[in-house]
């Protein structure tokens, strides 16, 4: 059984996300989806709502399934008996940063691989950035979050209010 960890901070999940969650079951026997914190950057969502739109857009995929973790990833992906990482890049930017992500994940972890995927040309210009500035902006999101995550979206930010 091949086990693939597809890892990000989903803030919140897209299109652009499901596709590739939708590939990477399509090529492992089971994918768990990791909700994580970017050290990088501050969250719009909590991990807590970012799981929720997650679990809402993937429950579809009979082999797919999300968890969360405020760890290490490698040390998530070990637990999980993954034998790989699967990441989505968009540019020559995503993959220099993937790259060393995956060189430093590999020497946390030993045997662990991470499978970079292309993103589909229709969704280079969707990002969970991009959704933010929609969502701000009280833009239709239709086109760039999963149907399935929309409504659960829509819910959190009625609450915000
Ligand atoms: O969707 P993102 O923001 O590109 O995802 C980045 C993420 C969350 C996968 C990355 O920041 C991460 O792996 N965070 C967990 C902490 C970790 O393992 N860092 C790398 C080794 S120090």
């Amino acid at each position: 059984m091949k086990t693939a960890v597809c890892p990000g901070s989903f803030d919140p999940i897209t299109v652009g996300h499901l596709d590739l969650i939708e590939r990477a079951a399509a090529i492992f026997d089971k994918v768990v989806v990791c909700v994580m914190v970017n050290g990088e950057k501050r969250s719009r969502f909590t991990l807590e709502q970012r799981l929720e739109m997650v679990r809402a857009a993937i429950c579809q995929i009979p082999n797919a399934e999300a968890e969360m973790c405020g760890g290490l990833l490698a040390a998530f992906a070990r637990d999980h008996g993954a034998c790989a990482l699967v990441k989505g890049v968009r540019s020559g930017t995503d993959f220099d940063w993937e790259y060393q992500m995956a060189q430093i994940n590999r020497e946390l972890c030993p045997g662990l691989d991470t499978v970079l995927l292309p993103a589909r040309s229709g969704h280079v210009h969707i990002s969970s950035t991009m959704v933010r500035e929609m969502i701000r902006y009280q833009q239709n999101l239709d086109n760039c979050v999963p149907a399935g995550a929309v409504a659960v979206l829509r819910r959190i930010l009625k609450e915000e209010v």
